[in-house]
């Protein structure tokens, strides 16, 4: 979702600032734009509709240079996306990038309109623009001005602002929406996420919520929520190896999903004893914690919805925890019950989604015995904002339609599981040990699954020219079927539902025909023999079946259906891996259908607004 950078140096940022936005476009956007202020001393802007790569040609048509500047990615939410709509916003001689959402932009456009002042968007970033240039009259100081500017406004955002004004400084203000300083050596930098200045420091200062920023070449002051100017720690990165490049893959996502063996193996790591999983892994008051809780509460969005959805199985199964899973939307403004002892538990690949960052914040108010993140970014809001965390090592995810983060999820609820069963005394006897040698072994077997990656293709070619599809399993089976079901819809666009098999009957067999194929995964466990007879059920009307099968299921091809054999595994570890042909199942069909596979239409990577 909407992306930020800017840059205040003694050369010329142009390039700066478009690199940082073609880092930034794994969020998702629909038009682009920057605001320099250039060395002829006058504010000038380029904005384009569409991809970074239409705003670099009109910029080599014809070039903007200088040494201070911001830009933005826009993902439309107030008003269509086109160059009209496009940050930066103008404003006298002010230019404002914003992320987020102002919610009394139209109160304040009423205010400002009787005030003589003109707008030429229809966003809510205008407002802003306005706000702050009226403030700038009064105050004569762009940070003042900011300050005053930030307190008139409800919603959230994460705002960059420069002047022709008062060119040597660069300012910003967080609340809502994540930004971070890059420190350079006589020239700073700001951006939404810190993947936008790799290629010009590896030094990090991270805005809290509330913070305002006066960024100048030489110096980065900030100040509090409360106005009280702070000190903010740097953070040095030193990996260097996350790097945003495709390697010998045609796509991001293509990628992520071959990274599947080496990122669950990473978030193994330091995680297991001989036989059992390390509480401490979840921080040193884990343990003690652990031991009281009775009830878990897991919240998060989209993918990682689905992996809490596994992980209500695994609980109740293994460890014997009642559990309930919900939709951030939704938990946020319910009245909800808590149940004594209850483990409130996000889960979120970005750690920044606005809807799961807010049910984290009212859950802090409703008595929740504690908090734990399961996520994938170490320094990200919901990270720092919880009790307890684990993070996977899923290193960064580019692709807009989540994988690689997804099956290192549900590895961290097993371990989850585990401890909360250890801790407790619920599991039982030998299941730890034999559960902790099985996710030794998963890293080979996944890499046994994308070696069916050739077999999945071919298999991909009945779906490019169908409109609809229907994915079922049964037990933890059914979140893997709604993972399979939203990835092929996010990245193919083909229409494609995920229902419980067991479910079949009451409704959607009524749907089935031969246009309409139908997509299980079916494991060798006590659910098989259901299935199958459900599956019959899809026969008889013509339907066309395509089943991921344990290779000891005894399912074999047959007319109008196309069993694909997965090597055997342990029940409780199949959903990780049944997950693997679903994700190369969809990227081949988008790939034939031709679509966008890393930056589906209409989608954002992360959202950082409701
Ligand atoms: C967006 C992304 C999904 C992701 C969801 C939740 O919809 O496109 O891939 O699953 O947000 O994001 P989170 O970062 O909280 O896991």
């Amino acid at each position: 979702m909407c992306g930020i950078v800017g840059a205040v140096a003694e050369r010329n940022i142009t390039a700066i600032l478009l690199e940082g936005l073609k880092r930034l476009e794994y969020r998702g956007y629909d038009s682009a734009g920057v605001a320099i202020f250039t060395n002829g001393g006058t504010l000038e802007r380029t904005r384009r509709p569409g991809k970074v790569s239409e705003l670099e040609q009109a910029l080599e048509n014809e070039p903007l240079a200088g040494r201070l500047g911001i830009a933005h990615t826009r993902w439309a939410t107030h008003g269509a996306p086109c160059e009209r709509n496009a940050h930066p916003h103008f404003a006298g001689d002010l230019a404002v990038v914003h992320n987020g959402i102002i919610e009394n932009h139209e109160t304040l456009r009423a205010q400002l309109k009787d005030l003589g002042y003109v707008f030429t968007s229809d966003t809510d970033t205008e407002v802003i623009a306005h706000l702050l240039e009226h403030k700038l009259k009064e105050l004569g100081d762009l940070t003042v001005a900011l300050k005053a500017t930030v307190k008139e406004l409800h919603g959230a955002y994460g705002l960059a602002v420069i002047s022709a004004q008062q060119p040597d400084r660069l300012v910003a203000a967080r609340s809502g929406s994540p930004l971070v300083i890059g420190l350079g050596m006589g020239e700073n930098f700001l951006a939404s996420d810190q993947l936008a200045l790799r290629q010009v420091t590896d030094r990090f200062v991270y805005l809290e919520e509330g913070d305002i920023a006066e960024i100048r070449r030489e110096s980065v002051q900030i100040w509090d929520v409360d106005g009280q100017a702070v000190e903010r720690e740097s953070v040095q990165y030193r990996d260097g190896a996350e790097a945003a490049d495709k390697g010998e893959f045609r796509h991001y996502m293509l990628k992520e999903i071959h990274e599947q063996p080496a990122v669950v193996q990473r978030t193994l790591e330091g995680r297991l004893s001989q036989n059992q999983v390390l509480v401490q892994a979840f921080g040193p008051q884990a343990a003690e914690l652990f031991a009281k809780v009775r009830n878990v509460q897991i919240v998060a969005c989209g993918t990682s919805y689905h992996a809490g959805m596994v992980a209500r199985y695994w609980l109740e199964e293994l460890a014997g925890i009642p559990c309930q899973v919900e939709v951030a939307s939704e938990f946020r403004y319910r009245k909800v019950v808590v149940q004594a002892d209850t483990l409130f538990v996000t889960i979120s690949q970005s750690g920044e989604t606005a809807d799961t960052l807010a049910a984290l914040r009212n859950a802090k108010e409703l008595g929740y015995l504690a908090s734990l993140a399961i996520c994938n970014v170490g320094i990200s809001s919901l990270v720092r904002e919880s009790d307890l965390t684990l993070l996977t090592q899923a290193g960064r995810e580019i692709g807009v339609a989540s994988t690689k983060a997804f099956t290192t999820q549900l590895v961290g609820l097993l371990l989850l599981t585990l401890s909360l069963g250890q801790v407790r005394g619920t599991l039982a006897s030998g299941v730890e040990a034999t559960l902790v040698e099985e996710l030794r072994r998963l890293p080979s077997r996944l890499g046994e699954a994308l070696a069916m990656d050739s077999t999945v293709e071919k298999i991909a070619e009945l779906f490019a020219e169908k409109n609809h599809t229907l994915f079922l399993g049964r037990g933890a089976q059914f979140p893997v079927a709604m993972e399979g079901a939203l990835k092929l819809k996010e990245i193919s666009y083909i229409h494609a539902e995920a229902y419980p098999a067991g479910e079949l009957k009451h409704g959607p067999l009524a749907l089935v025909d031969n246009d309409m194929p139908v997509v299980t995964v079916a494991p060798n466990n006590e659910l098989l023999e259901k299935l199958k007879s459900n599956l019959q059920e899809v026969r008889a009307r013509g339907g066309e079946l395509i089943v991921f099968a344990d290779e000891q299921a005894g399912m074999t091809n047959g007319e109008g259906t196309h069993v694909v054999q997965m090597p055997h595994i342990h029940d409780i570890l199949s959903p990780i891996l049944y997950t693997i042909p679903l994700q190369l199942l969809s990227y081949y069909v988008a790939v034939l259908k031709g679509t966008d596979v890393d930056q589906p239409r209409n989608l954002a990577k992360s959202v950082t607004v409701e």
